[in-house]
């Protein structure tokens, strides 16, 4: 008699760079079918080239249509179990000395993008992932998210959002579908395009996504806090103001 073993499938967004294509890597080792997506062909391709079976959509997720598409695809791969809500856009603005259209334009595009999006993407998932045995989305968060830094409102204020939004659903669905966990990730300064240029004692993504799926193993888990995370939370506990110079630009 032959075993089968049922295909398990995970949607990754962003995964043409960074974190996310570390995680799409780690995913498609441990053998999953992976999905990811991202606006530039390019780096969608050269990512397909350099992880067997990935399968790429073209989607810009500051768009409710895309989002809603890459949703539909998603839904149809088998076994879908897993959605790694991990793209996302940073823009550092001076306000004061920007243009209140470009901040406006700017603000649009990262709040739909970095909070709308995931939780977009999650109500069109919900059914799909409520019918597996056993279900995972996970939102990749920042501890600037609870001790904001000064060159990122915007960015700032979507984690907030997420982290929020990630325990209130965590509490809905322990309720409506148990079966259905959802996670916060929250990562330290990640050497990636995003933080090019800045910031000391980053970890490399491949560190970042390791800790992430290595967090997902613990059945229980609600929470990941990777590497330095964990201790600028604690200082915060304690001294706010010490956590918010430590991290302020
Ligand atoms: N790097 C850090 O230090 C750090 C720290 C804490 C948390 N995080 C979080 O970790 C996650 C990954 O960040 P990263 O550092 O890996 O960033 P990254 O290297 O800039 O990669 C971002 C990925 O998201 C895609 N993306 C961005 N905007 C998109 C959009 N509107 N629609 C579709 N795809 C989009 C990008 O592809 P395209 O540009 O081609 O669209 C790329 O694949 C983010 O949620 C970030 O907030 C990062």
């Amino acid at each position: 008699m032959s075993a089968t073993i049922s295909p398990r499938s995970a949607l990754v967004t962003g995964g043409s760079s960074g974190v996310g294509f570390a995680l799409a890597q780690q995913l498609t080792a441990a053998g999953y079918h992976v999905l990811i997506c991202g606006r530039d062909p390019d780096r969608l391709a050269n990512a397909a080239t350099l992880i067997a079976g990935l399968q790429t959509v073209c989607a810009n997720l500051a768009d409710p249509a895309d989002v809603d598409r890459l949703a539909s695809i998603a839904a149809a791969m088998p076994g879908l179990d897993l959605v790694i809500n991990n793209a996302a856009v940073q823009f550092d603005r001076q306000w004061m000395a920007a243009n209140a259209d470009e901040l406006v334009s700017d603000l649009s595009e990262e709040l739909a993008a970095n909070l709308a999006a995931p939780l977009r993407l999650t109500a069109r998932l919900l059914p799909a992932l409520a019918a597996a045995p056993c279900a995972t989305f996970v939102n990749i968060t920042s501890a600037l998210g609870v001790v904001p830094k000064s060159s990122a409102p915007v960015y700032c204020a979507a984690k907030a959002g997420l982290i929020a939004a990630t325990i209130s659903l965590r509490h809905q669905l322990a309720r409506d579908a148990p079966t259905v966990r959802v996670v916060d990730a929250m990562l330290p300064l990640v050497d990636t395009a995003m933080t090019a240029g800045r910031g000391r004692g980053k970890i490399s993504p491949a560190a970042a996504a390791a800790a992430v799926l290595a967090g997902l193993q613990k059945r229980r888990v609600r929470r990941i806090r990777v590497g330095l995370v964990r201790v600028l939370l604690g200082i915060h506990r304690l001294s706010p103001a010490l956590a918010g110079r430590l991290v302020s630009d």
